[in-house]
């Protein structure tokens, strides 16, 4: 199976990272987007109370579980008509978008669309499904063509876009029209920075009507709980409940102490906005910096990431960084259309985003 998928473009920059690495200063690494301060106490508190456990957890979820999850998206997004029912945890959400072509049943005849500029992991689950696959960012991209899977991540990993409400409208008419499902990652929605991001099923865009539409959400980034592993998906309710009937034969399930490590945060507001806050922070500072050493910043208004170009060549600027101790990752990691930017990414700690605001500007 593995020779289906792309080589681990991760392996391609063992050299530049070397390099970056042998800065006397010590590297700093802004590669990848894995969170760096620690987990809320209240969450820790969570994870251990319910230790002593022995049983298995349920695929769906404690009812505790899927209830905060309602309650956070309409207290933080505004998003409404959720029934708990239709909320299913994941084991982080990177290993539901690589099976979920699958799960849906999706194979040679289906396509898939992805962003032209996206989360690698989208192709992957698209190629481990068989499925025909399109990068396009505008429905006239598609032409006649029918598909059965459209992505969308707004906000973007790797370019920080955020899509308008009349733009996800108009993706959600085009897929009600030609029978596809909409799946919308909205890992970085509670990290919006400039102006508004919304959900493929806020009341604005879906009119109440969730029928056809998936939103993933993921606890990695905004309560740091990448190393927990926890996120859910919901929206239609059919959608779910089949997503969870193959899940649940499969042996999908959550940890239990991870579903009570999840439903605290959910339920808390204050480490999430905490978090979010050190983040408005590092942008600010690693932004000027990046401004002021001649980069060009695309994009950007939200999630955790600086789009960040030279107008040249993504290897180019990686190799520039690189001597100033600073490691990216390169555009082309996310489609062709990247390969003039570098991905810059926020998290890491003040002490290292200083320092390379530091490097950037001597
Ligand atoms: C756009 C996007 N979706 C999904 C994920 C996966 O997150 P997790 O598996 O930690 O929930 C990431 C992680 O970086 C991401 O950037």
């Amino acid at each position: 199976m593995s020779s289906l998928l792309p080589d681990f473009p991760w392996d391609t920059i063992a050299s530049v990272k070397a390099k970056a690495a042998a800065h006397p200063g010590g590297i700093v690494d802004l590669s990848v987007g894995t969170p760096v301060d620690p987990v809320d106490p209240l969450i820790r508190a969570a994870l251990s109370s319910v230790a002593e456990v022995p049983g298995y957890p349920t695929t769906h979820g404690t009812p505790e579980l899927r209830q905060a999850a309602v309650d956070a998206m309409k207290r933080r997004f505004g998003i409404t008509g959720v029934d708990p029912a239709a909320v299913l945890p994941v084991i982080g959400t990177k290993e539901l978008i690589a099976g979920l072509p699958r799960l849906l049943g999706l194979g040679a005849e289906d396509l898939v669309v992805i962003p032209e500029v996206a989360y690698p992991t989208y192709e992957v689950g698209a190629l481990l499904s068989g499925s025909r696959i399109i990068r396009a960012d505008g429905l006239t991209q598609l032409g006649p063509e029918k598909p059965a899977l459209i992505y969308l991540n707004s906000p973007s990993n790797p370019t920080g876009k955020v899509l308008g409400v009349e733009h996800l409208r108009k993706v959600v008419e085009f897929a009600r029209e030609r029978g596809a499902i909409v799946a919308s990652d909205e890992c970085y929605l509670g990290l919006t920075w400039e102006g508004r991001a919304v959900s493929i099923l806020d009341p604005e865009v879906s009119d109440g009507d969730h029928t056809g539409l998936l939103a993933i959400h993921s606890l990695s980034k905004t309560s740091n709980l990448a190393s927990y592993r926890a996120g859910f998906v919901t929206g239609d309710p059919e959608l779910v409940a089949e997503l969870l009937e193959v899940r649940k034969h499969s042996g999908m399930m959550l940890p239990f102490p991870i579903q009570a490590a999840m439903t605290a945060a959910l339920g808390d507001d204050t480490h999430e906005s905490q978090q979010r806050e050190r983040y408005r922070a590092r942008r600010e500072v690693l932004r000027n910096a990046l401004l002021q050493a001649g980069f060009r910043i695309d994009d950007s208004e939200a999630g955790l990431y600086l789009w960040s170009t030279r107008g040249e060549p993504c290897r180019t600027t990686l190799d520039w960084l690189a001597e100033r101790g600073i490691l990216a990752a390169p555009g082309e990691f996310y489609g062709p259309r990247g390969n003039q930017h570098v991905r810059i990414a926020l998290t890491a700690t003040d002490e290292r985003i200083a320092v390379a605001a530091e490097r950037l500007t001597s």
